[in-house]
């Protein structure tokens, strides 16, 4: 492919995957070639995961009743604290560099007489551990009268001797704090050992006020993958339900009530369509084994003949629009239209419809049983990805009543108007002169996609008083949802627009299977576990002692179209690179899941018992591969906090790329088997807190870290 088709999201892997592989090509040449395969039979979904759902450990409130779902969905855990420190958001126990910032805002603070809260809220983290582990920007502290030069090394000189921090460094207008490697070895591995699954998360940061905690925890609803029944679960879908499931992770580790909400397409004209056809094609045992295909099938099926029919409607109408023109009689054609419109399944579409939306039983039994069924195999789908919903909404659900009364409001209050029959909304008129026109009630009266989202919005609040709300959407529907949030505005209601916030992404351009295009999402999960079946036999003496390859596959597929996914920012689109996304080479899924695997396979090799780690003499670890290492594990809670505020999978996964590259080029200087016995200890109790901490990372990323492959 040539280089300049790649997307920026590639682009961008491109350079951390070269950075990588000249890292690779020094310690570690071929990391597939060092995957220690297991002996006896696993399951790498139930390993990681044994079947639970809810385990926060101080928070009991949201303990929601077991769902029996056909794979185990594990949720995360989380903790909270009641030590909190003056400094706004600092954490002390919970997360170490606190400690550091506290130290440094309050030494600072007295030695150069100023106020300790300033400095505390500029000290910034770096990118590259070379600039320090915390950075002050002098120029952000605003004090007057000397160059931020002077001010600088005014300040470092000023410092007193800490035993937490060697002497500040001036560095420009930067003060850079580089923390004594001793102290900070010990604090970080002891606290990731005590912590566990919960190190970095942060419960207290959800509360809605951090100072009281009854007054409980913030509430958000994450709306995504919303895919639409009977049509195919296109790439924008697929997008969606990895976004999504990632910042439904996300809020919870930090502490907020998370709604996982998933709003179907499961409305329309189309499922008169659906029913229709159902009728002429249905086949009962094939919509039993697996309703999301065979209705798909049915919804094409059907569709070629609305097609077929379309043909002679179009001629006639044309053939009427000539002769009309020509000032011919036309009744008699107009006759014949009529009659073929009738006989059309377009119109037998349209009736059908029509009776679903007056509460005709049977008709409403059928559409029920098509979303039930649809549902059903979805969760099962949902469920290999580690996500499952709390709600599953949907066009359908949204009562004539709320759209009603929010016409009602929006005509009343001279937002809408009528024009050509139909209700619109102009917001050139409203000061929002990029969003258009919207219609919002078609001339024959019926709502639309639009009308219904109005509908949804007014009666979500009412429902959850969430304070926050998420739309996982494509960015595609930019200007539906910024239509959607004006409207909202418009109505009265500018403090729940507020709390709503459209989270896009761009386009996945060739997503297919290799034997034709998409279907579902289903499809294309099995086809990259096949892939990824084909370039592990590639390694056959590996291969021969896997015990279960299919399942093993099928985690690392997954992790690869997860990974690939997650690499970009969200709004750059990408193509979907069977090939790359299934490597062992370079910045890739199945590369995280080894790494993963082969931490896990360093602790069982050296038969110590984790219980005992925090006992190791860590004085031991003085290489600068551990020391570095421990620098960056330190990281991990501010790198969750730092990505609630970019929203961004990416910036997770970044970090835990470049702990893998940390790790992979020290494994020759820190050996564990054949070490000193103290030594042995002590690097394992690294390992172990590395292992740990890309655990964590991988659960909020929605990956399942194998611990075998
Ligand atoms: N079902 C829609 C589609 O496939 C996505 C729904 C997005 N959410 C919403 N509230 N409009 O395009």
């Amino acid at each position: 492919m040539g280089r300049n088709l790649l997307s920026g999201a590639q682009r961008f892997s491109t350079t951390v995957l070269r950075s990588i592989l000249s890292h690779r090509s020094q310690n570690n040449p071929v990391p597939f070639a060092n995957c220690p395969y297991p002996r006896r039979q696993y399951n790498p979904l139930r390993l990681s995961f044994p079947a639970r759902r809810l385990s926060t450990t101080n928070i009991t409130s949201a303990m929601a009743s077991a769902v029996s779902l056909p794979a185990a969905v594990e949720s995360l855990s989380l903790q909270t604290t009641s030590k909190t420190s003056k400094f706004p958001g600092c954490y002390p126990t919970l997360n170490p560099v606190d400690i550091y910032r506290e130290h440094i805002a309050e030494k600072l603070g007295a030695a150069a007489d100023i106020d300790p809260e300033k400095i505390y809220t500029r000290l910034q983290w770096t990118n590259t551990l070379d600039k320090g582990d915390l950075v002050l920007p002098v120029p952000s502290l605003q004090i007057k009268g000397k160059s931020p030069q002077e001010l600088c090394k005014e300040l470092a000189q000023k410092f007193p001797e800490s035993d937490l921090v060697s002497p500040p460094v001036p560095f420009g207008v930067h003060l850079q704090f580089f923390f004594k490697l001793d102290r900070l070895t010990k604090t970080v591995i002891g606290q990731i050992l005590k912590d566990k699954a919960t190190f970095g998360s942060n419960g207290n940061q959800g509360l809605r006020d951090p100072k009281d905690p009854s007054k409980g925890r913030k509430k958000i609803i994450v709306e995504f993958s919303s895919p639409n029944i009977a049509k195919p679960f296109h790439a924008g879908h697929l997008r969606s339900t990895i976004i999504g499931g990632f910042l439904a992770n996300l809020y919870t580790v930090v502490g907020w009530d998370v709604i996982k909400m998933n709003y179907l397409g499961d409305w329309g004209k189309q499922y008169g369509l659906l029913a229709n056809g159902y009728k002429q094609f249905g086949d009962e045992e094939k919509l039993l084994k697996d309703p999301i295909n065979h209705l798909f099938d049915v919804y094409v099926k059907i569709n070629a003949i609305v097609s077929e029919q379309d043909g002679p409607i179009k001629e006639l109408k044309e053939q009427i629009k000539t002769k009309k023109e020509k000032g011919e009689d036309v009744s008699e054609s107009e006759e014949k239209l009529a009659k073929l419109v009738d006989a059309s399944e377009d119109e037998k579409a349209r009736k059908y419809f029509k009776s679903m939306e007056d509460g005709d039983a049977d008709a409403l039994a059928l559409w029920r049983r098509f979303r039930d069924l649809s549902i059903q195999k979805y969760k099962e789908t949902y469920a290999r990805l580690n996500i499952d919903f709390d709600d599953y909404s949907g066009e359908s659900q949204i009562k004539q009543e709320s759209m009603s009364m929010a016409n009602e409001t929006l005509k009343s209050s001279g937002v809408s108007e009528a024009s050509e029959g139909a209700v619109i909304v102009d917001f050139v008129k409203h000061g929002a002169k990029k969003l258009g026109k919207a219609i919002i009630v078609r001339k024959d009266g019926t709502p639309l996609y639009l009308t219904r989202d109005i509908g949804a919005i007014l009666e979500r609040d009412e429902a959850y008083h969430f304070d926050k709300m998420i739309y996982v959407v494509a960015a595609q529907q930019d200007l539906h949802l910024a239509q959607l949030f004006k409207i909202t505005e418009l109505m009265g209601y500018k403090d729940l627009a507020g709390r709503c916030q459209h989270i896009n992404f761009g386009m996945v351009r060739g997503m297919s299977t290799r034997k034709g295009t998409v279907k579902f999402l289903d499809d294309i999960l099995r086809d990259v576990a096949d892939k990824m079946h084909e370039v592990m036999k590639k390694n056959t003496e590996k291969y021969e002692q896997i015990e279960n390859p299919e399942e093993t596959a099928d985690t690392l597929g997954i992790t690869s179209v997860m990974v690939q996914d997650m690499s970009g920012k969200r709004i750059n689109g990408y193509d979907f690179n069977l090939d790359a996304m299934t490597s062992f080479e370079g910045d890739t899924g199945p590369y995280l899941q080894y790494a993963h695997a082969r931490l896990c396979s360093i602790v069982r090799k050296a038969e110590l018992d984790v219980a005992e780690l925090p006992s190791a003499n860590l004085d031991l670890l003085t290489e600068s591969n551990a020391t570095d290492l421990v620098r960056l594990l330190s990281q991990w809670p501010d790198v969750v906090l730092n990505t609630t505020k970019t929203l961004e999978p990416t910036t997770i996964l970044t970090y835990l790329f470049r702990m893998t590259h940390i790790l992979s080029s020290g494994y020759d200087t820190l050996k564990v088997v054949g070490s000193e016995p103290e030594v042995k200890k002590a690097r394992l109790a690294l390992y172990e807190s590395a292992r740990q901490v890309l655990h964590n990372g991988m659960r909020i990323l929605g990956l399942n870290p194998v611990s075998r492959m």
